[in-house]
C-alpha cells in the first residue's frame, strides 16, 4: 500500500463516525419532535408557523438521512484502509423548540467542520487522496446545513413553560416505567440503525475481496453481496420505527433515549452478521409483544397499534435474516 497508515490515524475518522452518527439520531429525534411543536402553536400564527415547522421537520428528516450516509461512507472508507469502522456514537444534543434545534444544528456543524478541515489536512499530508477527496466532499454538505440552520437561530418560538394544571384523569396511564418501557424499544431500533449500516459497509468491502470470479460479479451469488443489498434496505424500515415511536413519546410529553441498546455488534464475516441480525430482531420481537400487552393492558390504543404495525415489519426482518441463518 501506498499510504502508511496509523491507529492514529484510524482512529480520527472514527471519531468522524461517531459525529455523524450523533447528528443523525439528532435530526431524526427532533424531527420526531416537531409533530408535538406544530399542536402547540399559538392559532394566529398557524397558517405562518405551519409553513415554518414543515419546511423545518423535512429539512430535518432529510439531513437526518444524509449524516447516516456520511456514517456509511467513512465506515466503509475505514475498512478499506484496513480498521474497524467504530459503533460508537457521541451524544445527540435535542432542544425543546425551532431555535433550539437551530442553535444546536450551528453548534454541531461548525464542530463538524473544524474536525474535517483538519482531516482533509492530514490525509493530503499522507497523500490519501481518496480520504481527502470523500471528506472534501461530506465538508461542502455540512456547509449547506450549516447556513440552513443559521437560517433559523432568530425564528421566534419559545419553548413551553411546564404545565400547573395537574394531569387529566386519562393521561395519568402514562408513567415513568411505561415511558422506560418505550425507550427500550427506541434504544434497540438505535442498535439496528448502527448494526445494520456498520455491516452494511463491511459486507461490501467483504464482498469486493471475495469476487473470484467476472461471472459471480456479475449474478451476484457470493453472500456478502446479497447480505449488503438487505441491510439496506432494513436500514431504512427501522430509521421508520425509530421516528414513528419517538414521536409517540414526545406526543405524550416523555423524553425519547437516544443509546443503543443493546451496544452494537459488527461480528466478521456475512454469516456473523446475519447470526446476530437474525438475534437482535428476535429480541425486538420479544419487547414488542411485551409493549403491545402493557399498552393494551394501560388502554393506550394508539401506541398499541403503532407496535402492532411495526411488529409485523419486525418479523419479516426475523425471517429474512432466518433464510440464510439455517
Ligand atoms: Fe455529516
Ligand atoms: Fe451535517
Ligand atoms: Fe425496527
Ligand atoms: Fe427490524
Amino acid at each position: 500500500m501506498a499510504v502508511k497508515i496509523t491507529p492514529d490515524y484510524i482512529d480520527m475518522l472514527n471519531r468522524a463516525i461517531e459525529r455523524e452518527i450523533a447528528v443523525s439520531l439528532q435530526y431524526i429525534l427532533q424531527h420526531a419532535k416537531m409533530e408535538k411543536l406544530v399542536r402547540r402553536t399559538i392559532p394566529e400564527n398557524i397558517l405562518l408557523d405551519k409553513t415554518t415547522y414543515d419546511a423545518v421537520g423535512k429539512f430535518l428528516r432529510e439531513i437526518s438521512i444524509q449524516e447516516m450516509k456520511h456514517a456509511a461512507s467513512i465506515m466503509e472508507r475505514v475498512y478499506y484502509l484496513g480498521g474497524q469502522a467504530t459503533t460508537k456514537s457521541g451524544k445527540p444534543a435535542i432542544g425543546d423548540c425551532i431555535s433550539e434545534f437551530a442553535k444546536l444544528g450551528v453548534k454541531a456543524e461548525e464542530e463538524a467542520l473544524t474536525l474535517y478541515r483538519q482531516i482533509i489536512e492530514t490525509a493530503g499530508k499522507m497523500g490519501d487522496w481518496e480520504t481527502r477527496e470523500l471528506f472534501e466532499k461530506i465538508y461542502g454538505e455540512e456547509e449547506g446545513h450549516l447556513f440552513k440552520f443559521q437560517e433559523y437561530t432568530k425564528f421566534q418560538d419559545e419553548k413551553e413553560a411546564a404545565s400547573k394544571v395537574p394531569l387529566p384523569e386519562w393521561r395519568k396511564i402514562y408513567t415513568d416505567d411505561y415511558f422506560t418501557l418505550l425507550n427500550k424499544a427506541v434504544s434497540a431500533e438505535i442498535t439496528g440503525i448502527i448494526q445494520y449500516t456498520n455491516q452494511h459497509e463491511k459486507a461490501a468491502f467483504l464482498e469486493l475481496r471475495m469476487k473470484n470470479t467476472p461471472l459471480e460479479a456479475i449474478t451476484e451469488t457470493n453472500k456478502a453481496g446479497v447480505v449488503s443489498k438487505i441491510l439496506k434496505e432494513i436500514f431504512m424500515a427501522e430509521m421508520d420505527h425509530l421516528e414513528k415511536i419517538s414521536e409517540r413519546i414526545y406526543l405524550l410529553e416523555g423524553e425519547a433515549a437516544y443509546k443503543p441498546d443493546p451496544l452494537p455488534v459488527v461480528g466478521d464475516t456475512a454469516q456473523d452478521f446475519l447470526r446476530l441480525d437474525h438475534a437482535l430482531e428476535s429480541s425486538a420481537i420479544s419487547l414488542y409483544r411485551q409493549i403491545i400487552a402493557e399498552a393494551l393492558k394501560r388502554g393506550d390504543t394508539t401506541t398499541r397499534r403503532i407496535f402492532e404495525d411495526i411488529i409485523i415489519q419486525e418479523e419479516d426482518h426475523f425471517w429474512t435474516f432466518d433464510d440464510f441463518v439455517r
